[in-house]
């Protein structure tokens, strides 16, 4: 071997050296980074939707889609009055619109129940058979069971309800002052025991995980903005105060209106009272 082919063997040599090291290097520290995120980082980054992560949802076995309706056979049921559409101009209720921490001890009637109610979930359509509500939900999966914590409404005792959709009425999940409660579980934000009502928006998270896997998640949550809003801006139409709480402790709230926090979770709160 002449001193020419000893350096170019010496030279693809280290080459091939370098690459290796370059290699497990950037390995390594792709492994480190992903070690590095934080939860908050990696449910982003791993919900992130790529064409493989699209293809491969393609074969993979999606949780089974549970009942549309929760439904609490034997519950007391009260019909609510029918939604009314009239009220101050969206354009007006977006420019008033804030939140608000402090309330009145005016009564919430039960028609402005009603109507929050129909704001944040009410049935407006169909189609191909399948009924449509007043806020968007990707897929028309609707994953959000609406409750309620009701410290002051005309005509109804305190109590936890669940809004039935499908009847537009109120179903008693247990009866009792539980303002101290949802305080508590508020992380002792006064407005939730204060407020009149206290929307808890509860996801069942399989209805949406069902089609769209993981990435469902974050459907959710961005959905439980849209049904806040709704109410946000049905509260000013209406000439109530309202806020969205979204500090409060998870078990307590699930605990408190009887939901595993697992298959169904607590996502979002919503203060609503008179001024
Ligand atoms: C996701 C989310 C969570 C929130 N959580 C709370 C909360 O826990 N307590 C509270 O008093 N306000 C809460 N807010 C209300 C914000 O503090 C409020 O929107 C912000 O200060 C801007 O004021 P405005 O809504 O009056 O425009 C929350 C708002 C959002 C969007």
């Amino acid at each position: 071997m002449n001193i020419r082919q000893k350096i170019s063997i010496f030279v693809i040599s280290a080459i091939l050296v370098s690459i290796s090291v370059l290699g497990y290097v950037l390995i390594a520290q792709g492994q480190k980074s992903q070690k590095q995120r934080s939860i908050g980082e990696r449910f982003h980054y791993e919900t992130s939707l790529t064409w493989r992560g699209v293809i491969g949802d393609m074969f993979r076995l999606m949780p089974e889609k549970p009942a549309q309706y929760k439904t609490y056979p034997g519950a007391k049921l009260v019909k609510l009055p029918g939604p009314k559409y009239r009220g101050m101009t969206v354009e007006d209720a977006i420019k008033k619109r804030r939140s608000v921490r402090n309330y009145s001890p005016k009564t919430l009637s039960i028609s402005q129940l009603s109507q929050l109610l129909f704001a944040a979930q009410g049935i407006t359509g169909k189609m191909y058979g399948q009924p449509l509500r007043t806020t968007p939900s990707a897929g028309a999966l609707y994953p959000f069971e609406v409750y309620l914590v009701v410290n002051n409404v005309q005509g109804l005792s305190q109590g936890i309800y669940h809004y039935a959709v499908r009847h537009h009425e109120l179903e008693l999940v247990q009866a009792g002052d539980f303002s101290s409660q949802i305080t508590d579980a508020g992380l002792k934000q006064g407005m939730l025991g204060e407020s009149d009502v206290t929307f808890v928006l509860a996801a069942i998270f399989d209805r949406v995980r069902s089609k769209y896997g993981e990435r469902g998640f974050r459907y959710v949550y961005m959905e439980a903005g849209h049904i806040s809003q709704n109410i946000y801006l049905q509260a000013v139409s209406l000439g109530l105060g309202s806020v969205g709480v979204g500090a409060f402790l998870d078990e307590k709230v699930n605990k408190l209106i009887g939901i595993d926090g697992h298959k169904e979770a607590a996502v979002y709160l919503h203060a609503v009272g008179t001024l």
